[in-house]
């Protein structure tokens, strides 16, 4: 009896153990401990191109967390409370590094030398025209074939008022077609209000196009099987860029009012996504027209309580809904990452820039300095 006794509360103690491992959303073993104390860790996490890749924990002094690698500056979990006070992840993402070197389409990834399309993977700059990879149909997407999502950041961490995390990244002149050697360097940190800041800079000894981003891709549920169609969105842009059907911008700014694209008011993103072909995939036209810190756009969903805010310094915003994700990737808890389970608020330059002069330019040149800011704001609505 006794030695029954003794296996059952074994039993017990090891079933406690493990439910608590999976509320703790399968970040690094222990990471995600609600008691866990503010401040920056370091994990390893393996190594690629024969540098070696850590998992840092930036958490607040709620005990939230968000975990990043400097493979790619990849988000792999944003931790924080539902309604109820249950934490998951609100991101899609990876506990391992193996599932970000198959290379799964920018699940958290710092995007660069250029996020987003350039048509016919070309642009002229100063009178000389660059090629670049046709990595995405005949265009270029994300900065090319191994674009800043796939290489490893030398990164410095503070722990002072605020976890911080610093990368940084020379690109080559050439690199990917692009000209001039850019030193790029870009901040994370994780506020005590659940704020991810996300603070770009770079410098360039030639003149280069540049757009860096962040490609988390949200379900505020924290649970890929519930659909994102169900969320709803605010974007503060009276206007969007069409597109053509390889998604390169036409060069036009349309007004959204009448449109699906009217997001000025909240609305359901699933309620006019039928009439959108392939789903949404559009930069929206900021009304702030970018140079300060300003709300973008606000994303709410009922089953978790939860509110996501956008600010950017950034004049565009690309919505996408997930279209291309289509049940083959699991998340980290094993749930497959079905079409439109997820979705992404890319802050960025207008798509094809470098190639449309009506936009807002994306040259950088020596003895400038590109400096954006983007904020991911996390709250709960009781
Ligand atoms: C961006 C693009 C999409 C898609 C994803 C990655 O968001 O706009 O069209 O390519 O990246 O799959």
């Amino acid at each position: 009896m006794k030695r029954l006794i003794c296996y059952s509360v074994f039993l017990l103690a090891l079933s406690a153990i493990f439910s608590s491992c999976r509320n703790n959303t399968g970040g690094v073993a222990g990471a995600s401990d609600s008691t866990a104390k503010k401040g920056i860790t370091k994990t390893a996490w393996g190594q690629s191109d024969s540098k070696d890749v850590f998992l840092y924990t930036l958490t607040n002094a709620k005990g939230n967390q968000v975990q990043i690698s400097n493979y790619g500056g990849t988000v792999t979990h944003f931790i924080v409370p539902d309604k109820n006070g249950n934490k998951n992840s609100i991101v899609v993402g990876y506990d391992s590094l193996n599932g970000y070197l198959a290379h799964p389409p920018y699940f958290g990834a710092l995007v660069g030398r250029y996020g987003n399309r350039i048509g016919n993977a070309q642009f002229t700059l100063d009178g000389k025209t660059y090629k670049l990879a046709a990595n995405n149909g005949k265009n270029s997407l994300h900065g090319g074939i191994k674009g800043f999502d796939k290489v490893v950041w030398d990164a410095t961490t503070v722990n002072d008022t605020m976890p911080l995390l610093t990368l940084t990244y020379q690109s080559k002149d050439g690199e990917e077609g692009f000209p001039g050697n850019l030193k790029v360097t870009v901040q994370y940190t994780f506020t005590d209000n659940d704020e991810l800041k996300i603070e770009y800079n770079a410098v360039t000894d030639k003149a280069t196009p540049i757009n860096l981003t962040n490609h988390s891709y949200f379900n505020l549920t924290g649970d890929v099987s519930n659909t994102i169609l169900n969320h709803t969105l605010q974007i503060n842009a009276d206007n969007y860029t069409p597109v053509d059907t390889s998604l390169i911008t036409t060069g036009e700014i349309k007004l959204v009012k009448g449109t699906p694209f009217d997001f000025t008011t909240p609305m359901k993103i699933g309620a006019r996504i039928d009439l959108v072909k392939g789903g949404y995939d559009h930069n929206f036209v900021l009304n702030s027209k970018g140079g300060s810190l300003q709300l973008a756009a606000t994303l709410t969903d009922s089953i978790s309580g939860r509110k996501l805010e956008v600010f950017t310094t950034e004049p565009g915003l690309q919505f996408y809904t997930g279209n291309f994700l289509d049940g083959k990737l699991t998340n980290h808890d094993g749930k497959p990452i079905n079409q439109h389970s997820a979705l992404c608020m890319e802050t960025q330059h207008f798509p094809d820039s470098p190639n449309k002069p009506q936009f807002p330019s994306c040259i950088l040149r020596p003895g400038s300095t590109y400096h954006t800011v983007t904020v991911y704001k996390v709250s709960v609505e009781k």
